[in-house]
């Protein structure tokens, strides 16, 4: 039988992203603090990646499910819950636009950091989001902001200039980080645009390791990035998307040790109240 290739999961089963996840684990953590996560709470984590953020939900004692599109996440994030003896917090494979396995309003809390938003089809992820969610609930989402200065949309801003143009009726992702876009979606599944709300958040990267060798990891393990390198390579262009991205990291860095990297990056943190 002909095995159909799923781009979105392929771009997430690429590379390793634990390796860039293990230098998001501080904010992720702070991040969940301020959700008001209580024990006994159902949550459902989406596009939970290695569980930067299910983890965090499931020490509060949440009965936490952890859904991602990339086998090789799904498959880290049992292994690191495992290694905490979290048994509240379990993984699956699942699609944001097609929630198939889960029942209507079975969550408390749906949380989607940088996740839900790379997902095709907003406006199903958005139904699907609430679908899921019960009466009274909430969802909260992090989605990176198109044209911020700061690190992650940089990063996708400078990697996709190195990338083939996608395929026709493709969705930015970034358009998760445009108010209008987003309000339009959650109206569109039924929710009062009153009941979207949106603030600024910033998310910390800490890398043990130059400015350039922070550019490496990005380059050898995050899908988005490694796809730009492999373009790059045949049109002859490495050195040069090394140099932008390097000079992005070095400009952005604010850690005043030379071993270190600091980088704070700025997202739209999007709450609905179901
Ligand atoms: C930037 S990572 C963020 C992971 C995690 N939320 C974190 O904060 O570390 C994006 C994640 O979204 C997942 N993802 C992408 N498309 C998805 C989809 N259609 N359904 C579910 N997960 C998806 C990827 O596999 C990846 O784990």
């Amino acid at each position: 039988m002909l095995q159909t290739v799923n781009p979105n999961r392929a771009l997430w089963e690429k590379g390793d992203f634990t390796r860039i996840a293990a230098t998001m684990r501080g904010s992720g953590e702070s991040l969940v603090n301020a959700l008001g996560v209580r024990r006994g709470m159902n949550v459902l984590d989406l596009g939970c990646g290695d569980g930067t953020t299910a983890l965090p939900e499931a020490r509060l004692g949440a009965d936490v499910l952890g859904v991602d599109i990339a086998s090789n996440l799904v498959e880290a994030g049992r292994r690191r819950a495992a290694a905490e003896g979290l048994s509240n917090c379990r993984f699956q494979e699942g699609d944001a636009s097609n929630l198939e396995d889960l029942a209507d309003q079975t969550f408390d809390l749906v949380v989607s950091i940088f996740g839900a938003m790379f997902a095709p089809r907003p406006f199903d992820v958005a139904k699907e989001m609430v679908r899921v969610t019960r009466p009274g609930g909430r969802i909260v989402m992090g989605n990176w902001i198109p044209n911020d200065p700061t690190l992650v949309a940089q990063i996708l801003k400078i990697s996709s200039a190195f990338t083939p143009p996608p395929p026709e009726g493709f969705v930015s992702p970034m358009t998760w980080g445009v108010e209008t876009s987003v309000t339009e979606r959650f109206v569109a599944a039924g929710v009062p645009a009153q009941k979207v709300a949106f603030a600024r958040d910033t998310f910390v990267f800490n890398f043990r390791g130059t400015p350039a060798e922070y550019v490496g990891r990005f380059r050898d393990y995050y899908g988005p990035t490694m796809n730009a390198f492999e373009a790059a390579q045949k049109n002859g262009r490495t050195a040069e998307l090394q140099r932008q991205l390097e000079e992005l990291f070095q400009a952005k860095n604010t850690s005043p040790r030379k071993d270190m990297t600091s980088i704070p990056a700025t997202f739209l943190r999007v709450t609905v109240t179901v």
